[in-house]
């Protein structure tokens, strides 16, 4: 159990670096697998889930290990196409590993992933597109069994941009004949870096970043080498806790048009914010206003991620802020515990309503997912006394060191 101490009331001052995206980096992951390669990730967060990752790798027969934030990864060698129940169920994203698997072996066995509860989270959209690439698959809710003795580019259509499936699409339609076409595809960062990576091995990707992907095969390459953009989400998260514990902040090494919804709302909230080519710099005197209605979106939308953390910065703000949760619906399980802190906070279904209030009290929670967990952070930083954390280690799910960061922006934070 990791138990988060921390004390508010201290301002956020001082640079950091925001590490490498953990949302770009596990499908890349995933992705060495598709034809036989040597990758060197750079900027690759250390993270449980990468470890996960790293692991699923290795049963399978690859050679994967990470050296600081350097991952190498010899995809020659694989002997296995069977992901055991138990390396599924580390986190949400070794459900790509079926696409990967797909494409290099033609089959695939695996169960239903795990991650963070927030909702149903089905897979539907991916099962239903891999079956018209020509995909056989057998699933009893628990097992997926899937093979393909051959398959064929064509076109899709997705009834949702999901993350997940259209990056299992790319995977798949790397081995297919012909032309893939993927149509309402989602045009998060972490496609177009994942496209980027496969650009990279050999594969003809066109499109990432807009709704149609078009892919057409791969010419492999033996090495290659790839760096992983910064994590937005763990960006908005610092820049959230230093809106609302106040301060000077200069967020380095970011793409600041990846989280520009957050810095919308955060600049609606009264904070001075200036972006250059590669930096972010926040400053705050810790007043905030309420923002008005916060939808969350797919991509360039406001994303469900910051949703959290944005809703903990909020909490004292003068005003009301309303959060509509489009993504997921069960995404405010954070809600409860931000109460116990004095928040007020009014659930009803996918909306949230948020009437800043004038103190926090620190209290002991309990992390309840990994984003949900990360909002408790930035709200006990802005609260009175102590507050304790009690966590499942879903925050280091996520977060690099997340500890160290903050005490070297000035927070009085200790992790046990
Ligand atoms: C990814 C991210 C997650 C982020 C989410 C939305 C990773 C590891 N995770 O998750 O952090 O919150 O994108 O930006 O990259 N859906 C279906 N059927 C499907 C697939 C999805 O109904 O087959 C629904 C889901 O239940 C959810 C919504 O679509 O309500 C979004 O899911 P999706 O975009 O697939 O998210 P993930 O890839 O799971």
């Amino acid at each position: 159990m990791d138990i988060w101490k921390l004390r508010g009331g201290s301002r956020l001052e001082g640079q950091c670096f925001v590490q490498g995206s953990k949302n770009a980096s596990l499908p890349i992951i995933a992705a060495s697998l598709i034809c036989p390669a040597e990758t060197e990730l750079n900027n690759v967060p250390r993270l449980r889930d990468v470890d996960s990752a790293l692991k699923i790798l290795r049963h399978l027969g690859c050679c994967a290990e990470q050296r600081g934030n350097d991952v190498y990864i010899n995809s020659t060698g694989i002997s296995e196409n069977k992901i055991p129940h138990a390396l599924m169920l580390e986190m949400r994203s070794s459900v790509i590993f079926m696409g990967a698997l797909l494409a290099r072996c033609g089959e695939a066995r695996l169960s239903l992933p795990g991650g963070c509860q927030l909702g149903k989270r089905p897979i539907d959209i991916h099962i239903s597109a891999l079956r018209k690439m020509g995909a056989e698959i057998d699933e009893d809710g628990s097992n997926i069994y899937c093979r393909a003795a051959k398959l064929r580019g064509c076109e899709l259509f997705l009834p949702f941009p999901s993350v997940g499936a259209t990056e299992n699409i790319m995977l798949t339609a790397s081995a297919a004949e012909g032309e893939t076409v993927i149509k309402g595809a989602a045009r998060e960062p972490e496609i177009e870096a994942l496209a980027e990576y496969m650009r990279r091995l050999g594969c003809n990707v066109i499109g990432d970043g807009t709704d149609t992907i078009i892919i057409s095969g791969t010419k492999p390459k033996a090495q290659l080498c790839y760096r992983v953009i910064s994590d937005r989400i763990v960006a908005a998260t610092l820049a959230c806790a230093a809106a609302c514990a106040g301060g000077d902040v200069e967020l380095r090494s970011v793409d600041a048009g990846h989280f520009s919804t957050v810095l919308h709302f955060l600049k609606q909230a009264g904070c001075d914010i200036i972006c250059d080519k590669h930096t972010v710099r926040l400053r705050s005197d810790g007043k905030l206003y309420g923002v008005g209605d916060v939808c969350t979106q797919p991509y360039p939308g406001f994303p469900t991620d910051a949703q959290p953390v944005l809703m903990a910065a909020l909490l004292k703000a003068q005003g009301r802020t309303i959060i509509t949760e489009n993504i997921f619906e069960n995404r405010y399980r954070q809600a409860e515990q931000l109460c116990r802190l004095g928040a007020d906070i009014q659930i009803d279904g996918r909306v949230a309503k948020i009437n800043g209030v004038e103190r926090l009290v620190g209290v002991r929670l309990e992390a309840t997912d990994l984003r949900g967990g990360a909002a408790m952070i930035v709200a006990g930083l802005n609260a009175d006394g102590d507050t304790e954390i009690f966590d499942e280690g879903h925050i280091k799910r996520g977060y690099e060191n997340l500890d160290q960061v903050l005490r070297s922006l000035g927070a009085d934070i200790k992790l046990l």
